[in-house]
């Protein structure tokens, strides 16, 4: 494995955007900051990040971008594994690419293609962050744990380089994995749209890691994260 050079600061805008404007970075470029100031997360919202590790990795590939649909399930999988082997928590995967512990929040994944063979995958892990600086509205869902940061980042790195070398011949194994931890399979869900609201039956998790669902009328469905986002029927989980 080659060894990926990473960048630390205390405080960044974003670790997504900076590293993003970094057009000449080569392949696996990691920045990885303590606080953002204008964090993103996924729809356009924006990611509350008081102190906690913000981690951004460049990957270039050269797959056609529909074969690299995985990617995101994948690298739920790669820092479930960082998180499990570091701390031995045991996260569950909230469909498509929320890591949660105790039903909270601990971990929010945006994976960022930019058209021209980089992908910037962003993580954002509340690693020892005081639940007081979370922003109020949020407090319910996330949750915080607490561990020894510079080795959950050696962990993350080391998980996020053995999911490059393993992203085309792995996809399987990582997808069962994947679904053995996700807590939305096997579970009544509502399915949010831009337009509307839909409730289904969450069967299981494809190769793309598309979430397959039947409807009550029995037709079935594979629904791909861009399309909808997913909620317990009786909450946000
Ligand atoms: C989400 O849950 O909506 C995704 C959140 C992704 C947050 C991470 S933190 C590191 C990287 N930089 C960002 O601005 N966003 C991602």
């Amino acid at each position: 494995m080659g060894t990926w050079k990473i960048c630390k600061f205390k405080e960044i805008n974003s670790t997504n955007t900076a590293l993003k404007a970094m057009t000449d970075a080569p392949h696996g470029t990691v920045f990885v900051a303590s606080r953002q100031t204008a964090g993103r997360g996924r729809r356009g919202r924006s990611f509350c990040s008081p102190h906690g590790i913000y981690l951004s990795v460049l990957l270039r590939r050269q797959e056609a971008p529909e074969a690299l649909l995985h990617l995101t399930a994948m690298t739920a999988v790669a820092i479930r594994r960082a998180i499990s082997e570091v701390s031995g928590l045991d996260a569950e995967i909230k469909w498509v690419n929320d890591l949660l512990l105790n039903g909270k929040k601990i971990c929010g994944i945006l994976v960022e293609g930019c058209g021209d063979g980089r992908y910037v995958i962003g993580i954002g892990l509340n690693c020892n962050t005081d639940p007081e600086e979370l922003a109020p509205e949020i407090r319910d869902i996330a949750g915080c744990f607490s561990c020894d940061e510079d080795t959950l980042i050696e962990a993350v790195v080391r998980n996020l380089q053995d999911m490059d070398a393993h992203l085309m011949d792995g996809r399987s194994a990582w997808i069962r994995e994947y679904t053995e931890h996700c807590m939305t399979v096997g579970k009544p869900v509502l399915l949010v749209r831009a337009d509307c609201r839909q409730e289904a039956f969450a069967e299981g998790i494809d190769e793309n890691g598309a979430l397959l669902v039947r409807y009550a009328d029995g037709k079935t469905a594979a629904v791909c994260s861009g399309e909808a986002s997913v909620r317990g029927l009786d909450g946000y989980f």
